[in-house]
């Protein structure tokens, strides 16, 4: 049995004081929400805040990004190190970084490695561009984001990645693939390519969330499929009421 993970991506919003009250508002009622595994991931200078928020909940917390790196001459970098004082979790390869940032499979295979070695939760992201998706490469493309980003990991760590497909088409577009497509994507192509780097059974295990446009009202839909085991959540995860409803729907 996969445990269904819920996590919110904030992206570049919410001051400090924003990010209290969010969280604030947020926890009595997401603390409520069992047998999934909630998570938060503010920006990078809100993590220390919210950290102390979440002290003695269940809800993890996650950063949006990190360095491989333990420490050095990276200007304006955050490490695995420092990352791990606070967050339990830490999204790596999300479209926006691959397409604004410069993060390739080999920038997010570095990523993703560290992440483990340090006890990090990676969530790595993979999904297709319109552009694929109408050309049809959509398998191609997010084989190849799975065999080059997740290769060679400890076989006892891989397990514990979690994936977020996330076609890039759907994301903050109001858009979303249909939970069928979805979910066929999941169990035929990103299954298969985990279980050709660690075998069926760790394919198996790892958890896959599904994310774009996923809002309170979608989100049942979603997770009534058998292959999807969450939701990487961007828009909706700025209003208490939404995530809290994603997490609920989760719950089953
Ligand atoms: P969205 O973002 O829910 O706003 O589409 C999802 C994401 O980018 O992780």
């Amino acid at each position: 049995m996969r445990t269904p993970i819920v996590a919110g991506n904030w992206k570049m919003n919410k001051t400090v004081e924003d990010a209290r009250a969010l969280v604030s508002e947020m926890v009595p009622n997401l603390s409520k929400v069992n047998g999934v595994e909630k998570v938060l991931c503010p920006t990078f200078v809100s993590i220390v805040a919210v950290s102390n928020l979440l002290e003695g909940t269940e809800i993890g917390l996650g950063a949006q990004n990190m360095h491989w790196e333990e420490n050095g001459a990276f200007t304006g970098e955050v490490s695995p190190v420092m990352v791990s004082e606070f967050c339990q979790y830490v999204i790596i390869g999300h479209s926006e970084r691959r397409a604004y940032f410069a993060e390739t499979d080999e920038t997010v295979n570095k990523k993703v490695k560290a992440a483990q070695a340090i006890g990090l939760i990676p969530i790595v992201c993979v999904g297709e561009s319109l552009e694929e998706n109408k050309a049809g490469e959509t398998a191609v493309i997010v084989t190849n984001q799975i065999l080059e980003g997740l290769k060679e990991l400890d076989p006892a760590l891989a397990p514990k990645v979690v994936v977020a497909y996330e076609p890039i088409w759907a994301i903050g577009t109001g858009l979303t693939a249909t939970p069928e497509d979805a979910n066929a994507v999941v169990k035929d192509v990103i299954r298969p390519a985990l279980a050709r780097l660690y075998g069926k059974e760790t394919a198996q295990a790892i958890r896959v969330q599904y994310g774009g446009s996923v809002k309170g009202d979608n989100a049942l839909d979603f997770f009534s499929q058998p292959d999807i085991d969450g939701a990487l959540v961007g828009g909706a995860a700025l209003k208490a009421d939404d995530f809290i409803k994603i997490a609920q729907a989760a719950a089953g």
